[in-house]
């Protein structure tokens, strides 16, 4: 069987390193070392097979796995505790975790199953690999769209950006509403329905996607799937952290794209899309105001554990020579890429506002108003 194993040990202990270093057999797999706060870099950078996961000194060993696991659901965990805690035990199985082993007294345990666990784990993999190929289905992209600031255009990027990746490729595309309250996507769209994102909360344990299909509505012109807003607090409050992150992954399996517009009021439902998210596009209007809540909004993710670095991106909004800054001023100023610039476009977009239709109808529009033209350059940006 020809197979290369990509096995991560996370692990900020170098006599546990050490030991498993030494024992495992390296030479059809690479194994890399890396600490816990670099693991959702790590997996986010390329898929993992294995990864042996060593308990984190401060404790978000839980919230980790979880994270791999919504990442890539095959990738096979293996916890290496400290401490034989009953509580963290179950909930690490609860989490995702294959195995674990309990330090120091079942090392020895743990390095001779290691080989067993590999081989099964291979012969998985290339049934796998085989099934793949018949359902054609890769591993979605959830993209968010975020600003603290309300009205800076989450909704009407996060919808014209949905539509055009949806006209623009071949790719299966989600839109979903999360502004529980208020809503916004469905007067843009011109959707007309009473079933939304809540209708789900009877099956969520069993989510496949033929309910999220039932349940979401089909934008005419691109044929766009959207899964509108229940527009209701009360509603939304029957909504939990479980139902989000079940939606985001069922969502994940069977679409290529999910495209969420984001409310900027940040609760722990918010929190909990956030962390799905492999890209939070914040969305900034270019004035120093703006950059005072971006501030904020780093610190509070610094406070929640959910990390920036590896996939904020910025949304220049309403950019125009008039403003107070310009694009080369941020680009000096901030510490995540620009990704796009979208230009202010208040007579272009009025009639489509007004009119409740989406910017974008057909794939290949000889007349686009200059927002649509900027928003497809950094769809096709995207889809490159
Ligand atoms: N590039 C632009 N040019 C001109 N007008 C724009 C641009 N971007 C957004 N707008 C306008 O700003 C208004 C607010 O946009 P939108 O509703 O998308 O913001 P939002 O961030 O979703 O707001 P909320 O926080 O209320 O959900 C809309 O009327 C929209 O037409
Ligand atoms: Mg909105």
């Amino acid at each position: 069987m020809e197979t290369n194993l990509d096995i991560l040990l996370v692990s900020e202990d170098d006599v546990v390193t050490n030991q498993v270093l030494n024992t495992l057999d390296q030479e059809d797999s690479s194994l890399s070392v890396i600490s816990a706060e670099d693991t959702v870099r790590e997996v986010n950078r390329q898929t993992r097979d294995i990864i042996v996961f060593v308990q984190s000194n401060n404790d978000n060993s839980v919230e980790l796995i979880q994270y791999i696991k919504s990442v890539n659901p095959s990738t096979y965990i293996i916890f290496l505790a400290r401490d034989s805690d009953f509580t963290i035990l179950r909930n690490i199985s609860k989490a995702g975790a294959e195995d674990f082993f309990v330090l120091p007294d079942e090392m020895s345990l743990f390095l001779s199953r290691f080989p067993t666990i590999k081989k099964n784990y291979e012969m998985k993999k290339s049934n796998r690999e085989e099934s793949t190929v018949v359902f054609g289905k890769g591993r979605g992209q959830i993209y968010s769209f975020y600003s603290g600031k309300g009205g800076s255009g989450k909704s009407i990027i996060s919808s014209t950006f949905a539509q055009t990746l949806k006209l623009e490729s071949a790719a299966e595309v989600i839109l979903i509403d999360f502004n529980i309250q208020y809503g916004g996507i469905e007067t843009m769209m011109s959707i007309e329905t009473n079933r939304s994102i809540a209708d789900l909360t009877p099956v969520i344990e069993e989510l496949n996607e033929s309910h999220v299909r039932n349940v979401s509505q089909t934008e005419t012109h691109s044929q766009l799937e959207i899964l509108v807003s229940p527009c209701d607090a009360e509603v939304g409050e029957t909504l939990d952290d479980q139902f989000i992150a079940k939606l985001l992954r069922t969502c994940r399996r069977s679409f290529d794209y999910v495209i969420i517009d984001l409310p900027s009021d940040i609760n722990h439902l918010m929190v909990t899309a956030m962390e799905e998210s492999d890209k939070i596009y914040y969305v900034l209007y270019p004035e120093t105001s703006s950059l005072k809540v971006l501030k904020h909004y780093e610190e509070l993710c610094t406070r929640l554990g959910i990390d920036l670095q590896s996939r904020l991106e910025i949304v220049l909004n309403e950019t125009s020579k008039e403003n107070e800054l310009q694009e080369g001023d941020l680009k000096d100023i901030l510490r995540f890429p620009i990704t796009a610039a979208i230009r202010r476009d208040l007579k272009g977009l009025q009639t489509f506002i007004n009119k409740g239709e989406p910017v974008r109808k057909s794939p290949n529009e000889k007349r686009l108003i200059p927002f649509a033209k900027d928003i497809r350059k950094f769809t096709r940006a995207v889809l490159k």
